[in-house]
């Protein structure tokens, strides 16, 4: 079990002055190959943004994030979209999906960034576990939120990433598929050696957590 994933001494603020919002303060965390942490916290309370820092997708105000044990901030723009591509996967907040293209062709687009995607019966699995194997042909106009939120769900675990981040997964799913997704995600990370971080208000997912993490206004505490 190695440590994929750090974030030390990781604060971000936006705006200044009377404006300013201290969106995180003083960020320590590890994720570790084969296990899943649990970030759970309210609305406002920073998820996002330490999600998002966490995937190189934003800049720390001050703080380090090291990804396998290298400082992210010191690669070029290139280095970092080659390791996102190649090492993380996420499951974003607001699930979008290119318009013109089949839940079929959202996979499709992966597979030109990457090499070591499950095999077609692995995916079919995945899809039909999801429930959402007959929809392969549909546009995503013609998807419940449930339905895009679990194709969204497959799309990243279809990459195989070392790492896997999950903003808010069963936002919009039922109670059923939440213990769906939330076995499904345990089950990677123990069985594909997976180092997976999940962000939620969902206290429902508390139950497949290695590590639970607390997180109000912006300050992140580890329970377990
Ligand atoms: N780009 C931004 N500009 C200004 N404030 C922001 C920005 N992103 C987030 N915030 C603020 O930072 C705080 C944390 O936001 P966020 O990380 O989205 O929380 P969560 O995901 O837990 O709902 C909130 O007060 C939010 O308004
Ligand atoms: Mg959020």
């Amino acid at each position: 079990m190695s440590v994929q994933l750090e974030l030390q001494h990781v604060s971000k603020v936006f705006g200044s002055g009377v404006g300013i919002v201290h969106a995180l303060t003083d960020a320590n965390f590890k994720a570790v190959s084969g296990e899943l942490s649990l970030v759970l916290g309210p609305s406002g309370s920073g998820k996002s943004t330490f999600l998002t820092i966490a995937a190189g997708l934003q800049v720390p105000s001050s703080g380090r994030v090291l990804v396998e044990g290298e400082d992210i901030s010191k690669l070029s723009n290139r280095q970092r979209d080659r390791l996102r591509l190649t090492k993380i996967g996420f499951v974003l907040q607001n699930y979008e999906m290119l318009p013109y293209l089949t839940v079929r062709d959202q996979f499709k687009l992966v597979d030109r960034a990457n090499d070591q995607t499950l095999s077609e019966t692995e995916l079919k699995h995945l899809l039909d576990e999801l429930g959402i194997g007959h929809l392969l042909d549909q546009y995503p106009g013609e998807l419940s939120g449930g339905q895009k939120q679990r194709v969204a769900i497959a799309r990243a675990l279809y990459q195989q990433p070392a790492i896997l981040l999950a903003d808010e997964p069963t936002a919009a799913l039922d109670s059923n598929r939440v213990q769906i997704v939330g076995q499904l995600l345990a089950r990677l990370a123990h069985e594909k050696q997976q180092a997976v971080v999940v962000v939620t208000h969902d206290e429902r997912l508390k139950d497949f957590a290695d590590h639970l993490y607390q997180i109000v206004d912006g300050r992140l505490s580890q329970e377990s």
